[in-house]
C-alpha cells in the first residue's frame, strides 16, 4: 500500500505568519527519502495553505509524483491543467469549512465532471474523485471514466475518535457523540465491513482506490487491512507528528503501521 504525504498543513504553519519559514520545498525531500510514494497538496480557491507559486515549484521539483487535490472551480483548474501534476483529485469545497468535509456529488455534478475529467486526461493528468464510500459512486466514476477514486474516511475516523481517542472536537460535526458505546462499535464495524466491499467492488471494476482524510497513527491500522486499497493520503496527522519527532520520522513511523 502507497502512502501520500499531503503537506498542505506545513503551508498553514507559513502562513500562520505570513513569512518564508517553513519553506514548503524543504519537505520534498525529506518526504521521498522517508520512503513515501507521493506528495499530495490541495491548491485551495481561497489559497489559505498552497499558494500558486507552491504548486509550481513543487510540481517542477518533486522527485515523487505530485497529487494535486482541486475544486471544479474554472479558475483552479485552469492552473491544474497548465502545471499538469501526475494526478488531480477532484473534491468538493465550501470556502467556510476547515477542511473538506464529505465526498463529491458526483451523480448531481455528472455533466460538468464529465467535461473536466475529458480535458484533465486530455492532458495526461491521472484523474481520481473524492466520494463518499457507496457502490452507486463507483457506478458512476465508472461512467466518468476515471483511472482512480479516494474514499473519504472521515466518517470512520470520526467514529473512531469518538470511541477510542475521546475526542470530542472535529472539524465537521459529530452526530453520534450521543450514542451508546455498543452501537457505535457496531457503526464502525459497518464503516469497516462496507469499506472493504466498495474498495473490492471498485477494483473488480477496473478503479484504482485510494482513501484518506482523518487517518492517524491510530486509526489507519483498520483501512491498512483492506488488501483492495492502493493508497492513502495522509496530512494532519503526520504533520502535526513531526512537531515532536521530525517530519522524517513522523512519515518512517506511518510507513511502519501501514505495512
Ligand atoms: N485526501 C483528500 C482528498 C483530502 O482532501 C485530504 C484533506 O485535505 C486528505 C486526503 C488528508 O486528510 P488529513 O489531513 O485529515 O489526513
Amino acid at each position: 500500500m502507497d502512502l501520500g504525504v499531503n503537506i498542505d498543513h506545513i503551508a498553514i504553519l507559513r502562513e500562520a505568519r505570513r513569512v518564508d519559514e517553513p519553506n514548503i520545498l524543504d519537505a520534498l525531500s525529506i518526504v521521498k527519502r522517508a520512503g513515501a510514494d507521493q506528495i499530495t497538496i490541495h491548491l485551495r480557491e481561497d489559497r489559505r495553505h498552497i499558494n500558486d507559486r507552491d504548486a509550481k515549484n513543487i510540481i517542477e521539483q518533486s522527485k515523487l509524483p505530485v497529487n494535486l487535490e482541486c475544486s471544479m472551480d474554472i479558475e483552479i483548474l485552469d492552473i491544474v491543467l497548465k502545471l499538469r501534476p501526475h494526478r488531480a483529485t477532484i473534491v468538493p469545497e465550501k470556502r467556510e469549512e476547515v477542511t473538506t468535509e464529505g465526498g463529491l456529488n458526483i451523480s448531481q455534478e455528472f455533466e460538468s465532471l464529465k467535461g473536466i475529467i475529458e480535458l484533465l486526461q486530455k492532458r495526461e493528468i491521472e484523474v481520481s474523485l473524492f466520494i463518499d464510500p457507496t457502490f452507486d459512486n463507483i457506478k458512476i466514476a465508472k461512467m466518468l471514466g476515471v483511472e482512480w477514486i479516494e474514499f473519504h474516511t472521515g466518517k470512520y475516523a470520526n467514529i473512531y475518535a469518538v470511541l477510542y481517542e475521546n475526542l470530542n472536537r472535529s472539524s465537521y460535526p459529530i452526530k453520534e457523540l450521543e450514542l451508546s458505546r455498543n452501537r457505535l462499535k457496531s457503526m464502525l464495524e459497518k464503516e469497516i465491513a462496507n469499506l472493504h466491499k466498495v474498495s473490492h467492488d471498485a477494483v473488480r471494476m477496473g478503479i484504482k482506490v485510494a482513501c484518506g482524510h482523518g487517518l492517524n497513527y491510530n486509526n489507519v491500522k483498520n483501512i491498512a487491512k483492506i488488501s483492495a486499497v492502493q493508497e492513502l493520503n495522509i496530512g494532519q496527522s503526520i504533520v502535526a507528528r513531526s512537531v515532536w519527532v521530525g517530519l522524517e520520522r513522523a512519515i518512517l513511523e506511518m510507513r511502519e503501521l501501514i505495512r
